[in-house]
């Protein structure tokens, strides 16, 4: 099979933490196992531009980016097979995210999560909307639009809380396309189901923001001390244990097979001893761990070596990115003064857009439609009582989008779910329009 028919699949891991049994499990484990599939064709990065947005400590964001990078190469990732990079290396993405930032509607970025979480905060605790919030949080989606575009990825396997930005970056690639010709492909997110959420110490879900982790690769000795104080009830040796709820079970099982999960219910229901049942886990965990844990250590004393695995996937993206970028460069119009302009692009041959017809019916209330150049029907408002309520919703929906479709629900009548492509590409094209007059 040729890398042109295998399935890009792209992710990025922000460089700001040291990878604990949660990533493990829930991100770097099925990833490595999915980037040995034949049809697929693996880009998978280190975000450390991403990182600079949470995080101002040099030192810190230097070695998660050592420790992000060992703890793949040692869980498995085949750094021959699969395009392995720093973002930071690949210039071409700062320069594509400026591209993108020209054709994302400011209205769209306000609502991203991240973005938007921040905002409620502030104005919650009655402080300036925009207090403490960088420009680089709002351009978030933006830079990982840039991220995902640059390569063409098809696939971007994500943590739900995601799924928004491959939406954005969905739209980002239609507004370019529409507006320079079909240069990006569109990318589809991917939520895996059927991956567990690995619960901490403490019960709650594993995560640097609880201070409830266990690092992946800490010394056996450590993990073995960080196992023991999981949290457990109070139940004594001989008594019955619940499986339900107990955050050692669910660790188990992450790594355990269906047999030896069965063995351990069973040893609970016959009252294990907690301490008993903790020294099971770890050897079970240590199994799987201990053979990488070499390696890791062995990546980690030598980062030169790092570096250059880092250095040499850079090469191979650029080998795609730097030819790709020439090519927007050239569709934006960034070209030399002697190349003969060509008239072609989407934007000079004038297509016929979408309109919104407004109306007032008998029983008094003030309509809309939005109907595109052939005239089909694509949204129907329900009645407005004032034709400037009416005016202000075809207002939003012009410079907002899809975004505040869902928003403005419950003045639209509903359309079946096979038009929403359609709706979505028709009001994107309005929302370029109106930016571009
Ligand atoms: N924002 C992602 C996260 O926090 C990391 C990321 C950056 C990413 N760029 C990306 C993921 C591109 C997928 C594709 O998890």
């Amino acid at each position: 099979m040729t890398s042109s028919n295998r399935t890009r699949v792209l992710t990025g891991i922000t460089t700001t933490g040291t990878p604990h049994l949660g990533n493990y499990v829930g991100a770097i484990r099925p990833t490595v196992q999915a980037s040995r599939n034949a049809n697929t064709d693996g880009f998978y990065f280190l975000a450390d531009y991403h990182a600079l947005i949470k995080c101002d400590d040099p030192a810190r964001i230097q070695r998660s980016t050592l420790e992000i990078a060992a703890s793949w190469i040692a869980s498995g990732l085949d750094t021959d097979k699969v395009t392995f990079y720093r973002q930071s290396d690949i210039p071409e993405i700062p320069e594509l995210t400026w591209f993108l930032t020209c054709v994302t509607g400011k209205g769209v970025l306000n609502r991203a999560h991240a973005y938007k979480a921040a905002v409620d905060k502030n104005n919650a605790a009655g402080h300036d909307t925009d207090a403490d919030v960088t420009a680089g949080l709002f351009m978030y989606p933006v830079l990982m639009g840039a991220d995902i575009l640059m390569f063409k990825a098809h696939k971007v396997p994500v943590g739900r809380d995601q799924i928004q930005h491959i939406e954005m970056a969905r739209d980002m690639a239609s507004s370019f396309n529409h507006l320079y010709g079909e240069h990006f492909v569109l990318p589809e997110a991917v939520v895996e189901e059927s991956v567990a959420l690995l619960p901490g110490l403490d019960g709650r879900k594993m995560s640097k923001s609880y201070d409830n982790t266990i690092p992946l690769f800490a010394p056996a000795a450590q993990m073995r001390k960080q196992i023991a104080s999981i949290v457990t009830d109070s139940k004594a040796p001989g008594e019955a244990k619940s499986t339900e709820g107990s955050a050692l079970f669910q660790i188990y099982q992450a790594f355990a097979s269906a047999d030896e999960t069965c063995a351990l219910a069973q040893a609970f229901a016959d009252g294990i001893a907690w301490g008993d049942a903790k020294q099971v886990l770890f050897e079970r965990i240590d199994r799987e761990i201990a053979p990488m844990r070499e390696q890791y250590q062995e990546l980690i004393n030598n980062p030169a070596k790092l570096d250059q695995i880092l250095l040499a996937g850079a090469d191979k993206a650029r080998q795609m990115a730097t030819p790709f970028i020439k090519e927007l460069r050239h569709a934006v119009g960034l070209r030399p003064l002697s190349s003969v302009s060509s008239a072609s692009t989407a934007k000079d041959s004038k297509v016929a857009l979408p309109s919104f017809k407004q109306y007032r019916e008998k029983d008094g209330q003030f309509y809309f439609k939005l109907v595109d150049a052939q005239g089909q029907l694509l949204l129907q408002s329900k009645g407005f009582s004032s034709p400037k309520e009416a005016g202000q919703t075809i207002g939003r929906l012009q410079t907002e989008g899809v975004a505040c479709l869902e928003t403005l629900a419950a003045s639209l009548e509903a359309w079946p779910p096979e038009m929403s492509p359609l709706i979505e590409q028709n009001l994107n094209q309005l929302r370029l329009a109106s930016q571009k007059k």
